[in-house]
C-alpha cells in the first residue's frame, strides 16, 4: 500500500495537540530533573528546546510531518538540541503521553465552552428582559395550550444550557486526572514523582491503575455526550426559530443576515442558520456513537484503535463551538412581534383551563368543571365564538355559578400573572428567574 504510513499515522489530525503535548513534556522533564533521573543541565536544554518549538508554532510555523504529533515534537527537539533531546522520553510512553495530551486538550475546551454558554445565557437573559410584556400562546403537542410570557419561553433555554454547563463542570472531575507515569501499560521502574508532574499540569488527581489509565477514554465519551446535549438543545431552539419565523406563525424577527433567499422564489427568507444548527446536531451525535464504538471491544490496555478517538473529539468540539457562536449572534438580533403573539392567544381557547379553575375555586369538583368547560368550548366552536365574546347569559346556560367576574379572570394578562407558583409564567416568577440566572452566569455552582 502506497500511503501505508499515512494510514497508520495520526499527524494529519493530531497536530492540534502540539501545544498541550509540549506543555506535558515540559512538566515531565521538570519532574525528571527533580527526581534526578536526568541532570538539571540536560533538563534545561530540553525545556529551552521545547519552548522554542512552542514559540515558533505560535508564530504560525508548522512541524514537519511525522507519524504522529509526539514523534514530530521529539524529532524536532533532537534536531534543535541534539541527542540529549532523546532523554525527554525517559520513564514515559506515547500511551500515557497521548492520554495526558487529550485530557489537557479536553480540559481547555471545556473551559472555553463554558464561557461560550455563559455568553449565550447572557443574551437569552437580555432578550427575556426585553420580552417581559410579550404574551403568547404556550403549546403542548404544538397545539395552543395556555398563555405564557415570551420571556418565560426564552428562559427555558437558559436553564437547559445551565444544566449543560453543570454537566461540563462535572465532566471536568473525571477529565482532570493525570495518566502520565503509567508508561506503556505497567508503570515504570524509574523513581518518578507523579504528584509533582500533576501539580505542574494542574491535574487534581493522578490515576490509580496504569492499565486503566492508558486505555481510559471515558472522559472523552462523556465530554462528547455533554456536547451532544448542547447540540440537541440548540437544535430544539433552532426548530422553534424556524417555526416562529414561518409566515403562518410570524411570531419573531431575526436579522436578515441569518436567513437566505431562494434562487427561484423572490419572496423567500429561509431561516438557514437555524436549519444548519439543527442539522449539525446529527454530526455531534455521530461523534458520540463513533467514540463509544471505538471503546466498546478493546481488551486492556492501549490498542491502536484509540488513535481514532481524536477526530470525533475534535469534530464535536468544533461543531458545538461553531453553533454556539452563531446562535448567540443570532439571538442578539431576536425579537418577538408583540401584536402577532398577542393576537394568536385569541385562537385555540387558551383560557379554557382558567374557566375550569374558576369553577373549581367556586367549589365545583375540578372533574365536573372540566366537563362543563368542554361543553362551553364546543358551543363556541359551533357558534364561532371565543371565550371572551360569550355573554354572561350564554355562560349561565352551562353553569349558574359563573358571574361577571369571569371576564377579568380569563383576561390573558391576568391569566399569566396569576401563575405565581415558583417556576410559573407570572411576571414575578420571570423576574426571579432572570435574577437567579444572572448569578449563575457570573459564578460557578
Ligand atoms: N498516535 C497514537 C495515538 O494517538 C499515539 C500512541 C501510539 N502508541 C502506540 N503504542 N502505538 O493513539
Amino acid at each position: 500500500m502506497k500511503n501505508f504510513e499515512q494510514f497508520i499515522g495520526s499527524f494529519s489530525f493530531d497536530n492540534r495537540l502540539a501545544e498541550v503535548d509540549i506543555i506535558g513534556s515540559v512538566a515531565h522533564t521538570q519532574m525528571l530533573v527533580k527526581t534526578k533521573i536526568i541532570s538539571s543541565s540536560d533538563g534545561k536544554k530540553i525545556i529551552a528546546g521545547l519552548k522554542s518549538i512552542l514559540r515558533d508554532l505560535q508564530k504560525g510555523w508548522q512541524l514537519p510531518q511525522e507519524e504522529d504529533i509526539h514523534f514530530a515534537v521529539e524529532k524536532e527537539l533532537i534536531k534543535r538540541i541534539g541527542p540529549v533531546g532523546g532523554k525527554m522520553h525517559t520513564a514515559r510512553s506515547r500511551n500515557d503521553q497521548v492520554a495526558t495530551d487529550l485530557r489537557l486538550y479536553v480540559r481547555e475546551e471545556i473551559y472555553k465552552i463554558i464561557e461560550m454558554i455563559n455568553s449565550f445565557q447572557a443574551v437569552i437573559v437580555k432578550k427575556a428582559e426585553e420580552s417581559i410584556d410579550i404574551i403568547m400562546p404556550g403549546y403542548t403537542h404544538l397545539q395552543p395550550a395556555q398563555p405564557i410570557i415570551g420571556s418565560h419561553h426564552l428562559l427555558a433555554y437558559a436553564w437547559m444550557l445551565e444544566r449543560d454547563k453543570q454537566r461540563l463542570f462535572d465532566c471536568l472531575k473525571r477529565t482532570n486526572i493525570m495518566p502520565l507515569g503509567s508508561a506503556a501499560l505497567a508503570g515504570t521502574s524509574f523513581k518518578i514523582d507523579r504528584k509533582y508532574t500533576a501539580k505542574i499540569l494542574e491535574f487534581d488527581f493522578i490515576s490509580d491503575n496504569s492499565l486503566d489509565a492508558v486505555s481510559d477514554r471515558d472522559f472523552a465519551g462523556e465530554y462528547i455526550f455533554d456536547l451532544s446535549m448542547i447540540a440537541m438543545h440548540l437544535s430544539k431552539l433552532s426548530e422553534e426559530i424556524i417555526i416562529w419565523s414561518s409566515v403562518e406563525f410570524n411570531f419573531i424577527k431575526i436579522d436578515d443576515k441569518f436567513t437566505s433567499g431562494s434562487s427561484i422564489m423572490p419572496q423567500k427568507r429561509n431561516p438557514d442558520c437555524a436549519e444548519i444548527i439543527r442539522g449539525k446536531s446529527g454530526r455531534v451525535f455521530g461523534d458520540l456513537m463513533a467514540m463509544l464504538t471505538i471503546m466498546k471491544a478493546l481488551p486492556i490496555a492501549y490498542n491502536r484503535d484509540l488513535q481514532e478517538d481524536k477526530p470525533p473529539v475534535f469534530d464535536a468540539t468544533d461543531t458545538v463551538k461553531l453553533c454556539l457562536g452563531v446562535i448567540t449572534e443570532l439571538m442578539q438580533t431576536f425579537s418577538f412581534k408583540k401584536d402577532t403573539t398577542l393576537k394568536s392567544t385569541e385562537k385555540g381557547f387558551l383560557q379554557a383551563t382558567e374557566v375550569a379553575d374558576y369553577l373549581a375555586k367556586k367549589n365545583i369538583p375540578f372533574r365536573t368543571a372540566h366537563g362543563i368547560v368542554k361543553n362551553i368550548v364546543n358551543y363556541c366552536i359551533k357558534n364561532e365564538k371565543t371565550l371572551d365574546s360569550l355573554s354572561l347569559n350564554e355562560y349561565k346556560i352551562f353553569s349558574e355559578i359563573i358571574d361577571k367576574d369571569i371576564y377579568s379572570f380569563i383576561d390573558v394578562k391576568n391569566i399569566v400573572n396569576a401563575k405565581v407558583s415558583i417556576g410559573g409564567t407570572s411576571k414575578k416568577s420571570v423576574v426571579k428567574q432572570i435574577l437567579d440566572l444572572k448569578k449563575l452566569i457570573k459564578g460557578k455552582r
